[in-house]
């Protein structure tokens, strides 16, 4: 073998080494770890309690002495389900939960399964435990089939004395509007598009909006979510964490290459790897102990592909180069 060649060989081996460990592997999570689909966590002020929501029935919750477990089930947000009238009202989607003011507003989606009649609801609770939450039923943030967005899949973010909620999925992919300054009700302002994947099937949502040092970071899952244990996309197709930035909340988001995220723009930040396949539905967290962590569901190879198996994934942050890199 030629020098050169070999050279090649080495470098090409090299190349795979870091592909294969570009990613690290998730904390180790104790506890009921399990059934956690679309999570949202946060630290009560009060006591130091974390609370951790999921999508399912009333909006499952967990709690935890940190942010790594052991976690122990709590009840449910919604015991007798949403106020709105909407099929799904008993299957809530996707819980965005924040701390604002003294109440933890905790936004979530009623729908079904690929359907445009969405609507973004919220309840609130000073407290978090099961059996305090008051449902405000309906944001107006809502949608119908042949409307341009899918009103599901809810995040807020505060900037400037404004209440951003950045929404959505595939039918146009991520979008964004405000809410009112009372956080329980649309202002009205129509609602304008931060993200398309025009690749059929225009495959976005679960936004999360962060903001750290000069800029917005959407983050958003792409691809297939659901539904593995009966059938995998091929693969690359199931779900992954991309993410775009931007210097204002409202756009205009790029990645890393400067790709618009409205022209099919999007940094991959965690995708499948080693037992980790189809990360997704996450947020971003600045844990007292463990410093900024994503947070996602996963399914573990070893565990299932079911929905009812997507396991907890919490990763930390590096965000050295402007960049989050996990
Ligand atoms: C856009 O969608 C295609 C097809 O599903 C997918 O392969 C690609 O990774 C997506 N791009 C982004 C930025 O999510």
């Amino acid at each position: 073998m030629a020098a050169h060649s070999l050279l090649r060989t080495v470098l090409l081996a090299l190349t795979l080494v870091v592909l294969s460990t570009a990613f690290s592997n998730p904390l180790p999570c104790t506890g009921e770890c399990i059934d956690t689909h679309d999570p949202s966590l946060i630290r009560r002020t009060s006591d130091g309690t974390y609370f951790r929501f999921a999508t399912g029935g009333g909006i499952s919750i967990h709690t935890a002495p940190s942010i790594t477990g052991p976690w122990k089930t709590a009840g449910e947000v919604l015991p007798s389900g949403s106020k709105i009238n909407n099929p799904g009202a008993d299957d809530a989607w996707a819980p965005d939960v924040h701390y604002v003011g003294g109440t933890y507003y905790l936004y979530y989606a009623v729908s079904t399964f690929g359907t445009q009649t969405s609507a973004i609801g919220v309840a609130t609770s000073t407290s978090m435990d099961a059996g305090t939450w008051t449902d405000h039923g309906s944001t107006s943030v809502t949608s119908t089939t042949g409307d341009d967005y899918n009103a599901i899949d809810p995040n807020l973010i505060q900037v400037s004395g404004k209440n951003y909620l950045t929404f959505g999925s595939f039918w146009g992919d991520l979008y964004q509007t405000t809410l009112s300054s009372n956080l329980e009700s649309w202002s009205q302002s129509t609602p304008y598009r931060i993200e398309l994947n025009s690749t059929s099937p225009q495959p976005s949502e679960g936004a999360y909006v962060y903001h750290t040092g000069s800029y917005y970071y959407l983050f958003f899952s792409s691809g297939s979510c659901c539904g593995y244990d009966t059938s995998r996309p091929a693969p690359g197709d199931e779900y992954k964490i991309m993410v775009c930035r931007s210097t204002t909340v409202t756009g205009g988001y790029v990645d890393r290459n400067g790709q618009a995220c409205t022209n099919s723009g999007g940094t991959l930040v965690l995708g499948s790897h080693g037992v980790v396949y189809g990360p997704g539905g996450q947020g971003v967290y600045d844990d007292i102990v463990e410093g900024s962590v994503l947070y996602y569901h996963y399914v573990d190879t070893n565990i299932g592909y079911a929905d009812g198996d997507k396991v907890l994934g919490i990763n930390k942050i590096d965000w050295s180069t402007g960049w989050p890199v996990v």
